[in-house]
C-alpha cells in the first residue's frame, strides 16, 4: 500500500487552533456576501445535479479570460490542492523536481504517489530566489515535471519573470518534454495598494498553472480551483483522472464561484483591505510583545518577514529544527499568553 506522510498541517483545519497566526486566507466570506440580493433570492432554485468533468462552462470562460488562455484549456479542480494531486499522479513515474520549502502537501503528494523526487532549496538569505545551479544539477533527461510556486509559500515572494525564463531555458536544454507546473494560488492575494502580477498561464506551451479562489477571494470551503493546460493530450488525461477520482466538482460550489468571479474587480480589493488590516494587527501584537518586529511566532513554525537580518532573530529561535507536536503546543501556549 502507498503511504502518504503524516501531515501536521491537517491540524489547521481539523483542530481549528484558537490563534492561527499562519492563516493564509483572511476572514471567510458568507454566502450572503458572495451573492447579490437578487442572486440570493434565486439561490434556492439552483439545482444540485452533477457538474461536468471539465467544470462549468461559464466559470471556465471567466477563468480563461482572466488568464489569457482559451476556455478549453481550463480544467476546474477541487481547489489547487487537487490540481497538484492530479499533476503529481500523472507525472509520478518520471523524476519530479520540486522547489522547497513549499506548501507541505505539494511535497507529500509526490512522496505518497512514490515519485522519484529531486528538491531545489530556496533560502531566506537569498530572498528565496531559485538556486539556478541547484536546479541545473537536479534536472535530467528523465525529469517529467518541475513544480514551483509563485508567490512562494511560506515566503509570499513571487518568482521574477527572468528567473522563470531561465528555468524554462534550462528545461528546454536538459528535459525538453517536461512541464513546469507553476502554482499561482497566492498570485491575486495582494495587500492594499499592490496590483497582482499577471499570470504566466499563456507564457509557454510547457507551462501548466494551478490556482484557486481560496486565498484571494476568501472562499476556501468552496473547493474551487483550476488548472490551465496548453496541451490538449495532457488536458484530456487530467480530465479523465479527475473524472475517475470525483466525476465532477460540486455544481453548487461552481455556481457560487462563477458569481464571485463576475465581481472579480471588487472582491480581491476588499480582501486586500482585510488582509492588510490583519497583518497590521499581527505587527501590532509583535510590537506590543516587545519581540523583534520581524519575527512572528506561529503554531507550527517561525515565520520571518523577507528582509529580516539574522541578528534581528532572537537567539533562542535560531537553528532549531521545526517543532513536532510537543514543542508546537509550547509555541501555541507562548503565543496565547502574549496575546492575552
Ligand atoms: C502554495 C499553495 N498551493 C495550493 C494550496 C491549496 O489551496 P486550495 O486547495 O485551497 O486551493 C495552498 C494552500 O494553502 C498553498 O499554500
Amino acid at each position: 500500500m502507498r503511504q502518504f506522510p503524516a501531515s501536521p498541517i491537517t491540524a489547521v483545519i481539523d483542530d481549528r487552533p484558537r490563534y492561527n497566526l499562519g492563516e493564509s486566507c483572511g476572514r471567510d466570506l458568507s454566502v450572503a456576501e458572495i451573492l447579490t440580493a437578487g442572486e440570493l433570492a434565486d439561490f434556492g432554485r439552483v439545482t444540485a445535479g452533477y457538474g461536468t468533468s471539465r467544470g462549468d462552462a461559464d466559470l471556465r470562460a471567466q477563468i480563461a479570460a482572466r488568464h489569457g488562455v482559451r476556455a478549453g484549456q481550463v480544467l476546474i479542480t477541487a481547489g489547487a490542492a487537487s490540481a497538484l494531486f492530479l499533476m503529481g499522479l500523472l507525472f509520478g513515474d518520471g523524476e519530479i523536481v520540486l522547489g522547497v520549502p513549499c506548501f507541505p502537501p505539494t511535497l507529500d503528494v509526490v512522496r505518497g504517489i512514490g515519485a522519484d523526487i529531486r528538491t531545489v532549496r530556496a533560502r531566506f538569505g537569498d530572498r528565496y530566489r531559485i538556486d539556478a545551479d541547484g536546479l541545473r544539477r537536479q534536472l535530467s533527461p528523465a525529469t517529467s515535471l518541475v513544480m514551483l510556486a509563485s508567490p512562494q509559500n511560506p515566503s509570499a515572494l513571487a518568482i521574477p519573470d527572468d528567473d522563470i525564463t531561465a528555468v524554462m531555458d534550462q528545461m528546454a536544454r536538459i528535459c525538453p518534454d517536461a512541464y513546469l507546473l507553476l502554482d499561482e494560488t497566492f498570485r491575486e492575494a495582494a495587500y492594499r495598494g499592490a496590483a497582482p502580477r499577471p499570470s504566466l498561464a499563456a507564457a509557454s506551451p510547457r507551462i501548466v498553472t494551478c490556482s484557486s479562489l481560496s486565498k484571494a477571494y476568501g472562499v476556501p470551503g468552496l473547493r474551487v480551483g483550476w488548472l490551465t493546460v496548453p496541451d490538449p493530450g495532457l488536458y484530456e488525461q487530467l480530465r479523465l483522472a479527475k473524472f475517475n477520482a470525483a466525476i465532477s466538482c460540486g455544481s453548487v460550489d461552481e455556481y457560487l464561484a462563477g458569481r464571485i468571479l463576475s465581481r472579480a474587480g471588487e472582491v480581491p480589493a476588499q480582501r486586500a483591505e482585510i488582509m492588510t488590516d490583519a497583518r497590521e494587527i499581527v505587527e501590532g501584537w509583535v510590537g506590543q510583545a516587545r519581540r523583534t518586529g520581524a519575527v512572528v511566532a506561529t503554531g507550527s513554525r517561525r515565520v520571518l518577514q523577507p528582509g529580516t537580518r539574522s541578528r534581528q532573530v532572537p537567539r533562542r529561535w535560531r537553528r532549531r529544527p521545526a517543532p513536532g507536536p510537543g514543542p508546537r503546543r509550547r509555541h501555541l501556549s507562548r503565543a496565547r499568553s502574549v496575546v492575552r
